[in-house]
């Protein structure tokens, strides 16, 4: 993946528009500096929303550097976000929904107008965000789709329609929640046998009263609907990871590229290149003090506990977490964003910080690729969202799962039952599990089994994207022959 330079105007040009949340935002931007590297001229498009916050957490915004990696903003319609704001899912789906079309279609208009720019060779856009297919029809301008979830977390929302005709969905009331209905084991998706309806995407699991159904209806008639009318559609996977449900996928959308996991070409290629090293997306400030403190620790005794930017919990829970950690005795990071308990601060009691102050590290938002390929990490208690499940997995750190919402019930079932890199806290969580399970995780049997699986994913996720014959480095290839062909 070599740096082409050709003079900007003869640039091929990529518009790629993430969904405004963290975990699309990031994958989306690699792709783009992935794509920069080959020689595209590069827009990049965030709602104000995030261009705000961006801008805030990471001063100069640093976006201008490069001239031919450009950041633009469209309207979301959202108020201005304070830089600890929670991400509210459903929220961001009815504002993209409802205000970002014009304004996508004027900005892409303007683009293609302006000759200090090469003309558009293709819109890459968030599935996400299925309103940008109307602007490239319109205008005449190749798409691409990309899905940056797991495989399996797709193709578990592809089978809605079916679940509904089963009568498994929606929920009718709330005795659906505690009459073991959520255990029914669901033998008919190919390539997930076995999985239970608790184990499908948080969303579709909703019923018609709930916000979390706006958010679903959202996922099936505005992305998973959508998704046969792009002509490509990209992932963030592994194909070796997940070739059963990849294998379904693709006799359903013919142009599938799997390219992931997409931070590690870049960790390989990018060091030298400050400028693009410099463009970042944390919408949270970043604190990067826990790295030396991982320095001064011994190879694989660190548990790293961080929860991604959507997930909360109960003053209870964290208090849980808090005394399970605190009675295993073991180095712990913690990564507590100020919005992690629901309604309040996540505030400590004295007792825990002064019982953990030599061996645990409460930290804000990390530089997690950094923190999991730490030799000092040995174990990650995750809440399974995509980009930390693959950076865990292709760092070759397994897991303890406490998944939240959205797809992460999916990508547990997958790491525990699978990938057998993972073990599932329950949702009601209580300290003696988490003593027990850290403890497995870091020095049992069980871990060690975890840890050499972990390992042997680590391997294929480097051969893949580094081999000339690994399918995600082939794929990738493909991708830019696709879109620069279309491109004449
Ligand atoms: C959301 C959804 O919740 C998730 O289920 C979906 O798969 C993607 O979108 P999020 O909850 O933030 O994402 O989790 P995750 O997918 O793990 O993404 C978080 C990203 O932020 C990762 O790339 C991670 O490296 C990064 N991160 C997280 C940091 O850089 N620092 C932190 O302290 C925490």
């Amino acid at each position: 993946m070599n740096r082409a330079e050709k003079p900007i105007l003869s640039k091929p040009h990529a518009v790629c528009i993430p969904f405004p949340a963290q975990g699309h935002i990031n994958p989306m931007l690699k792709l783009a500096k992935l794509l920069h590297i080959r020689g595209f001229h590069i827009t990049f498009v965030n709602t104000e929303f995030n261009h705000r916050r961006l801008l805030k957490s990471r001063g100069p915004y640093s976006l201008n550097g490069l001239s031919s990696f450009r950041f633009q903003s469209i309207p979301d319609g959202l108020p201005p976000s304070n830089e600890d704001a929670t991400q509210d899912v459903p929220s961001l789906c009815e504002a993209c929904k409802t205000v970002c079309l014009a304004p996508f279609r004027d900005l892409v208009t303007r683009l293609n107008d302006n000759s200090s720019f090469p003309p558009i060779s293709c819109i890459i856009s968030d599935a996400a965000m299925s309103f940008t297919l109307q602007v490239s029809e319109e205008l005449g301008i190749p798409y691409l789709g990309f899905w940056t979830g797991s495989g399996c977390s797709l193709w578990a929302l592809i089978q809605y329609p079916k679940l509904v005709e089963g009568g498994y969905f929606p929920l009718k009331d709330e005795s659906y929640l505690i009459n073991g209905h959520l255990d029914t084991i669901i033998d008919w998706i190919p390539g997930m046998e076995g999985i239970r309806l608790k184990n499908l995407p948080s969303f579709i699991r909703s019923r018609v009263d709930e916000p979390s159904y706006i958010v679903m209806k959202y996922i099936v008639e505005e992305i998973v609907d959508k998704i046969p009318k792009f002509s490509a559609l990209i992932f963030n996977t592994i194909d070796t990871l997940e070739s059963n449900v990849l294998q379904q996928i693709s006799t359903k959308f013919p142009a599938v590229y799997t390219i992931g996991p997409l931070h590690l070409p870049l960790l390989n290629n990018l060091t030298q290149d400050d400028d693009l090293n410099s463009i970042g997306s944390n919408l949270w400030k970043e604190d990067t003090d826990c790295l030396e403190w991982l320095d001064t620790k011994k190879p694989n005794s660190v548990v790293y506990v961080n929860f991604g930017s959507v997930t909360v919990m109960s003053n209870e829970q964290l208090i849980e977490f808090a005394w399970g950690l605190a009675n295993i005795k073991m180095n712990f990071l913690w990564i507590t964003r100020s919005d992690l308990v629901m309604g309040d601060s996540a505030i400590l009691p004295h007792e825990f910080l002064a019982e953990t102050k030599e061996r645990g590290l409460l930290g804000g938002w990390c530089p997690q690729e950094q923190v999991l390929s730490h030799p000092s990490i040995g174990g990650f208690i995750t809440h399974c969202g995509w980009n930390s499940t693959l950076e865990s997995i292709s760092f070759g750190v397994p897991m303890l799962c406490w998944p939240f919402f959205a797809d992460q019930q999916t990508n547990c079932w997958f790491i525990c039952n699978r990938w057998g890199v993972g073990m599932e806290i329950d949702s009601n969580v209580k300290r003696e599990v988490i003593e027990k399970l850290v403890r497995e995780l870091m020095i049992g049997e069980k871990g060690k089994e975890m840890k050499e699986n972990a390992l042997k994913w680590k391997k294929l996720a480097e051969e893949t994207i580094t081999s000339s014959n690994g399918s995600s480095y082939m794929n990738f290839e493909k991708l830019v022959s696709h879109v620069l062909l279309r491109n004449g």
